[in-house]
């Protein structure tokens, strides 16, 4: 197994390891240009926001919003929305506050991580996570699903859109490499649907795949009957 680099940060003094938004944080500043390039971000994020069907006064979270395109995204479509980013690594969340007053929009940043989010039961109407479960190990992304649902109103869903199960031979290519990687694994065994099913969320579906330089971009949609 391939291991990665990982930062550290404190929480109520307990260290918390973490992998930033392109492996190293002194990568971080690429981060929007590389999504652009790389992630077809222009494409996937756009379509996960109408999966989500937000509509005006819901409370919705990004979780590991980094630079927090698809949070400035999220509020313009629906301006009349509640609309919070999380991510655990402070350098990101100071690209997305500048990125944030400079689109003129009102988002709440939070630092926190995602599975243990400082948000009370029953709280969003929608929760939406870009390319963030493959940074988590296979415990933490179990944890984070967990924490996702209780953080959900019934009725609430989650959207993810992050690494898939490789749709065609040119997509196996990619995953040869994240097959290796502890966080990615999982992610390109097509397994999160069976996580969100573990961590009890339900009309669990892939609803769109699109191929990209890391590989298959899946999305992924679940929802809280109760
Ligand atoms: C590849 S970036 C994606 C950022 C953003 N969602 C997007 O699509 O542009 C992954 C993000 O997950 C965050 N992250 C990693 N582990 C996390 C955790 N345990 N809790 C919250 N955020 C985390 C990283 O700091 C990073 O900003």
């Amino acid at each position: 197994m391939i291991t990665t680099l990982e930062s550290t940060i404190k929480f109520n003094s307990k260290p918390v390891t973490y992998i930033p938004a392109l492996g190293f944080s002194a990568l971080t500043p690429f981060f929007d240009s590389f999504q652009k390039w790389g992630a077809k971000e222009g494409t996937f994020k756009p379509k996960l926001i109408a999966h989500a069907g937000i509509q005006k006064n819901f409370e919705v979270l990004d979780l590991g919003c980094g630079t927090g395109t698809l949070t400035i995204l999220v509020k313009k479509s629906q301006p009349l929305a509640d609309v919070i980013g999380i991510d655990i690594d402070p350098n990101v969340l100071s690209l997305a506050k500048e990125k944030t007053a400079n689109a003129k929009v009102h988002i709440t940043f939070d630092l926190g991580t995602a599975f243990n989010l400082p948000y009370p039961d029953n709280f969003f109407d929608r929760v939406v996570s870009s390319l963030v479960f493959h940074h988590l190990t296979r415990e933490n992304k179990l944890r984070a699903l967990k924490e996702v649902r209780r953080v959900l109103k019934a009725n609430g869903e989650i959207h993810i859109a992050d690494l898939g199960k490789p749709q065609n031979i040119l997509m196996r290519l990619p995953s040869v490499v994240m097959r290796r990687l502890e966080e990615t694994e999982d992610n390109v065994k097509g397994l999160l649907p069976q996580m969100l099913n573990i961590a009890g969320f339900n009309e669990i579906e892939e609803t769109s795949k699109l191929m990209t330089i890391f590989g298959t971009v899946s999305l992924y949609k679940g929802l809280k009957i109760s």
